[in-house]
């Protein structure tokens, strides 16, 4: 049996006029987190929407887990196992804490399974047993994110879509959201495909990486070998600085390996 759980063959997305994605392919296997590293506009979140059916593909297909799920709708897709936290979170405001909790969890029929799935992410999230009660909205842009990922995992999916979870935040705040992926990565054996501008953080979290340039894949490698090439590092993922958003200077490229 293959340990492909996704892939992407030649997909390419547009607006209007617009291409942001140009003939990507992909793979994502189980067990691992894999991680598309690009700038401002290169086309993570439309790599993510793609996926998850929020936008359909003009070309290309999706499989994941050995099916078809090329331009089906997002709630059947959601059905299949497959979760998204999207960029800038999109939690419920106006409810609670938990309430939000138990939207991720709504189409499950284990209720044992959804209670231990709570108390699962208020261990990973402290914070969020505390403001349990608490309107969703209320919660800074930190701990949003953290009930955004912990609404992901109470629909208990085989693979999670991360798009750019240190938006915003921190580096402090940011390294503990990383090291809660990789625990949620390694303690249930959920399949991450995490999208970030943040090269630093996403290459010492992720097993496999893509950088992403202008819609299209340039490279690919495991994480270990990308951190290792200097000329990467330094024209395409600016790691020369701490990797806080903002502060990164993405290098316009003069060579190519
Ligand atoms: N709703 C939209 N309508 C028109 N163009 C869009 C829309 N959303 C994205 N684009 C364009 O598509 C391209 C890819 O955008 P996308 O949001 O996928 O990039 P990204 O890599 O996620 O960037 P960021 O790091 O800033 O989130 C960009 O050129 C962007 O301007
Ligand atoms: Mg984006």
């Amino acid at each position: 049996m293959s340990d492909t759980v996704l892939q992407l063959l030649n997909v390419e997305s547009a607006y209007g006029p617009i291409k942001a994605i140009r003939g990507v392919s992909l793979k994502v296997r189980q067990g691992e987190i894999a991680t598309v590293l690009g700038s401002n506009g290169a086309g993570k979140t439309t790599i993510l929407k793609t996926i998850s059916g929020i936008i359909d593909p003009r070309k290309g297909s999706i499989e994941f887990r050995g099916q078809n799920i090329t331009a089906k709708d997002p709630a059947y897709i959601v059905q299949q196992g497959l979760s998204h936290v999207p960029e800038g979170r999109e939690v419920f405001p106006l409810l609670s804490v938990r309430d939000n909790l138990l939207m991720g969890a709504y189409t499950r029929k284990d209720r044992d399974g959804v209670a231990r799935d709570i108390e699962t992410v208020y261990g990973y999230f402290p914070i969020l047993k505390e403001r349990a009660a608490q309107d969703a909205g209320l919660l800074s842009g930190g701990q949003q994110q953290m009930l955004a990922i912990s609404r992901a995992i109470m629909a208990a999916p085989q693979l999670i879509l991360l798009d750019e979870p240190s938006l915003g935040l921190s580096p402090k705040l940011t390294k503990e959201i990383f090291e809660i992926v990789v625990r949620i990565n390694r303690e249930r054996g959920t399949t991450i495909l995490l999208v970030e501008q943040n090269a630093n953080m996403a290459l010492n979290a992720s097993d496999y990486g893509y950088v992403l340039e202008n819609g299209r894949i340039v490279i690919e490698d495991t994480c270990e070998r990308l951190r290792e090439k200097e000329d990467i590092k330094e024209f395409y993922l600016g790691l020369k600085d701490d990797g806080v958003r903002g502060e990164r200077r993405w290098k316009k490229k003069k060579t190519w390996r």
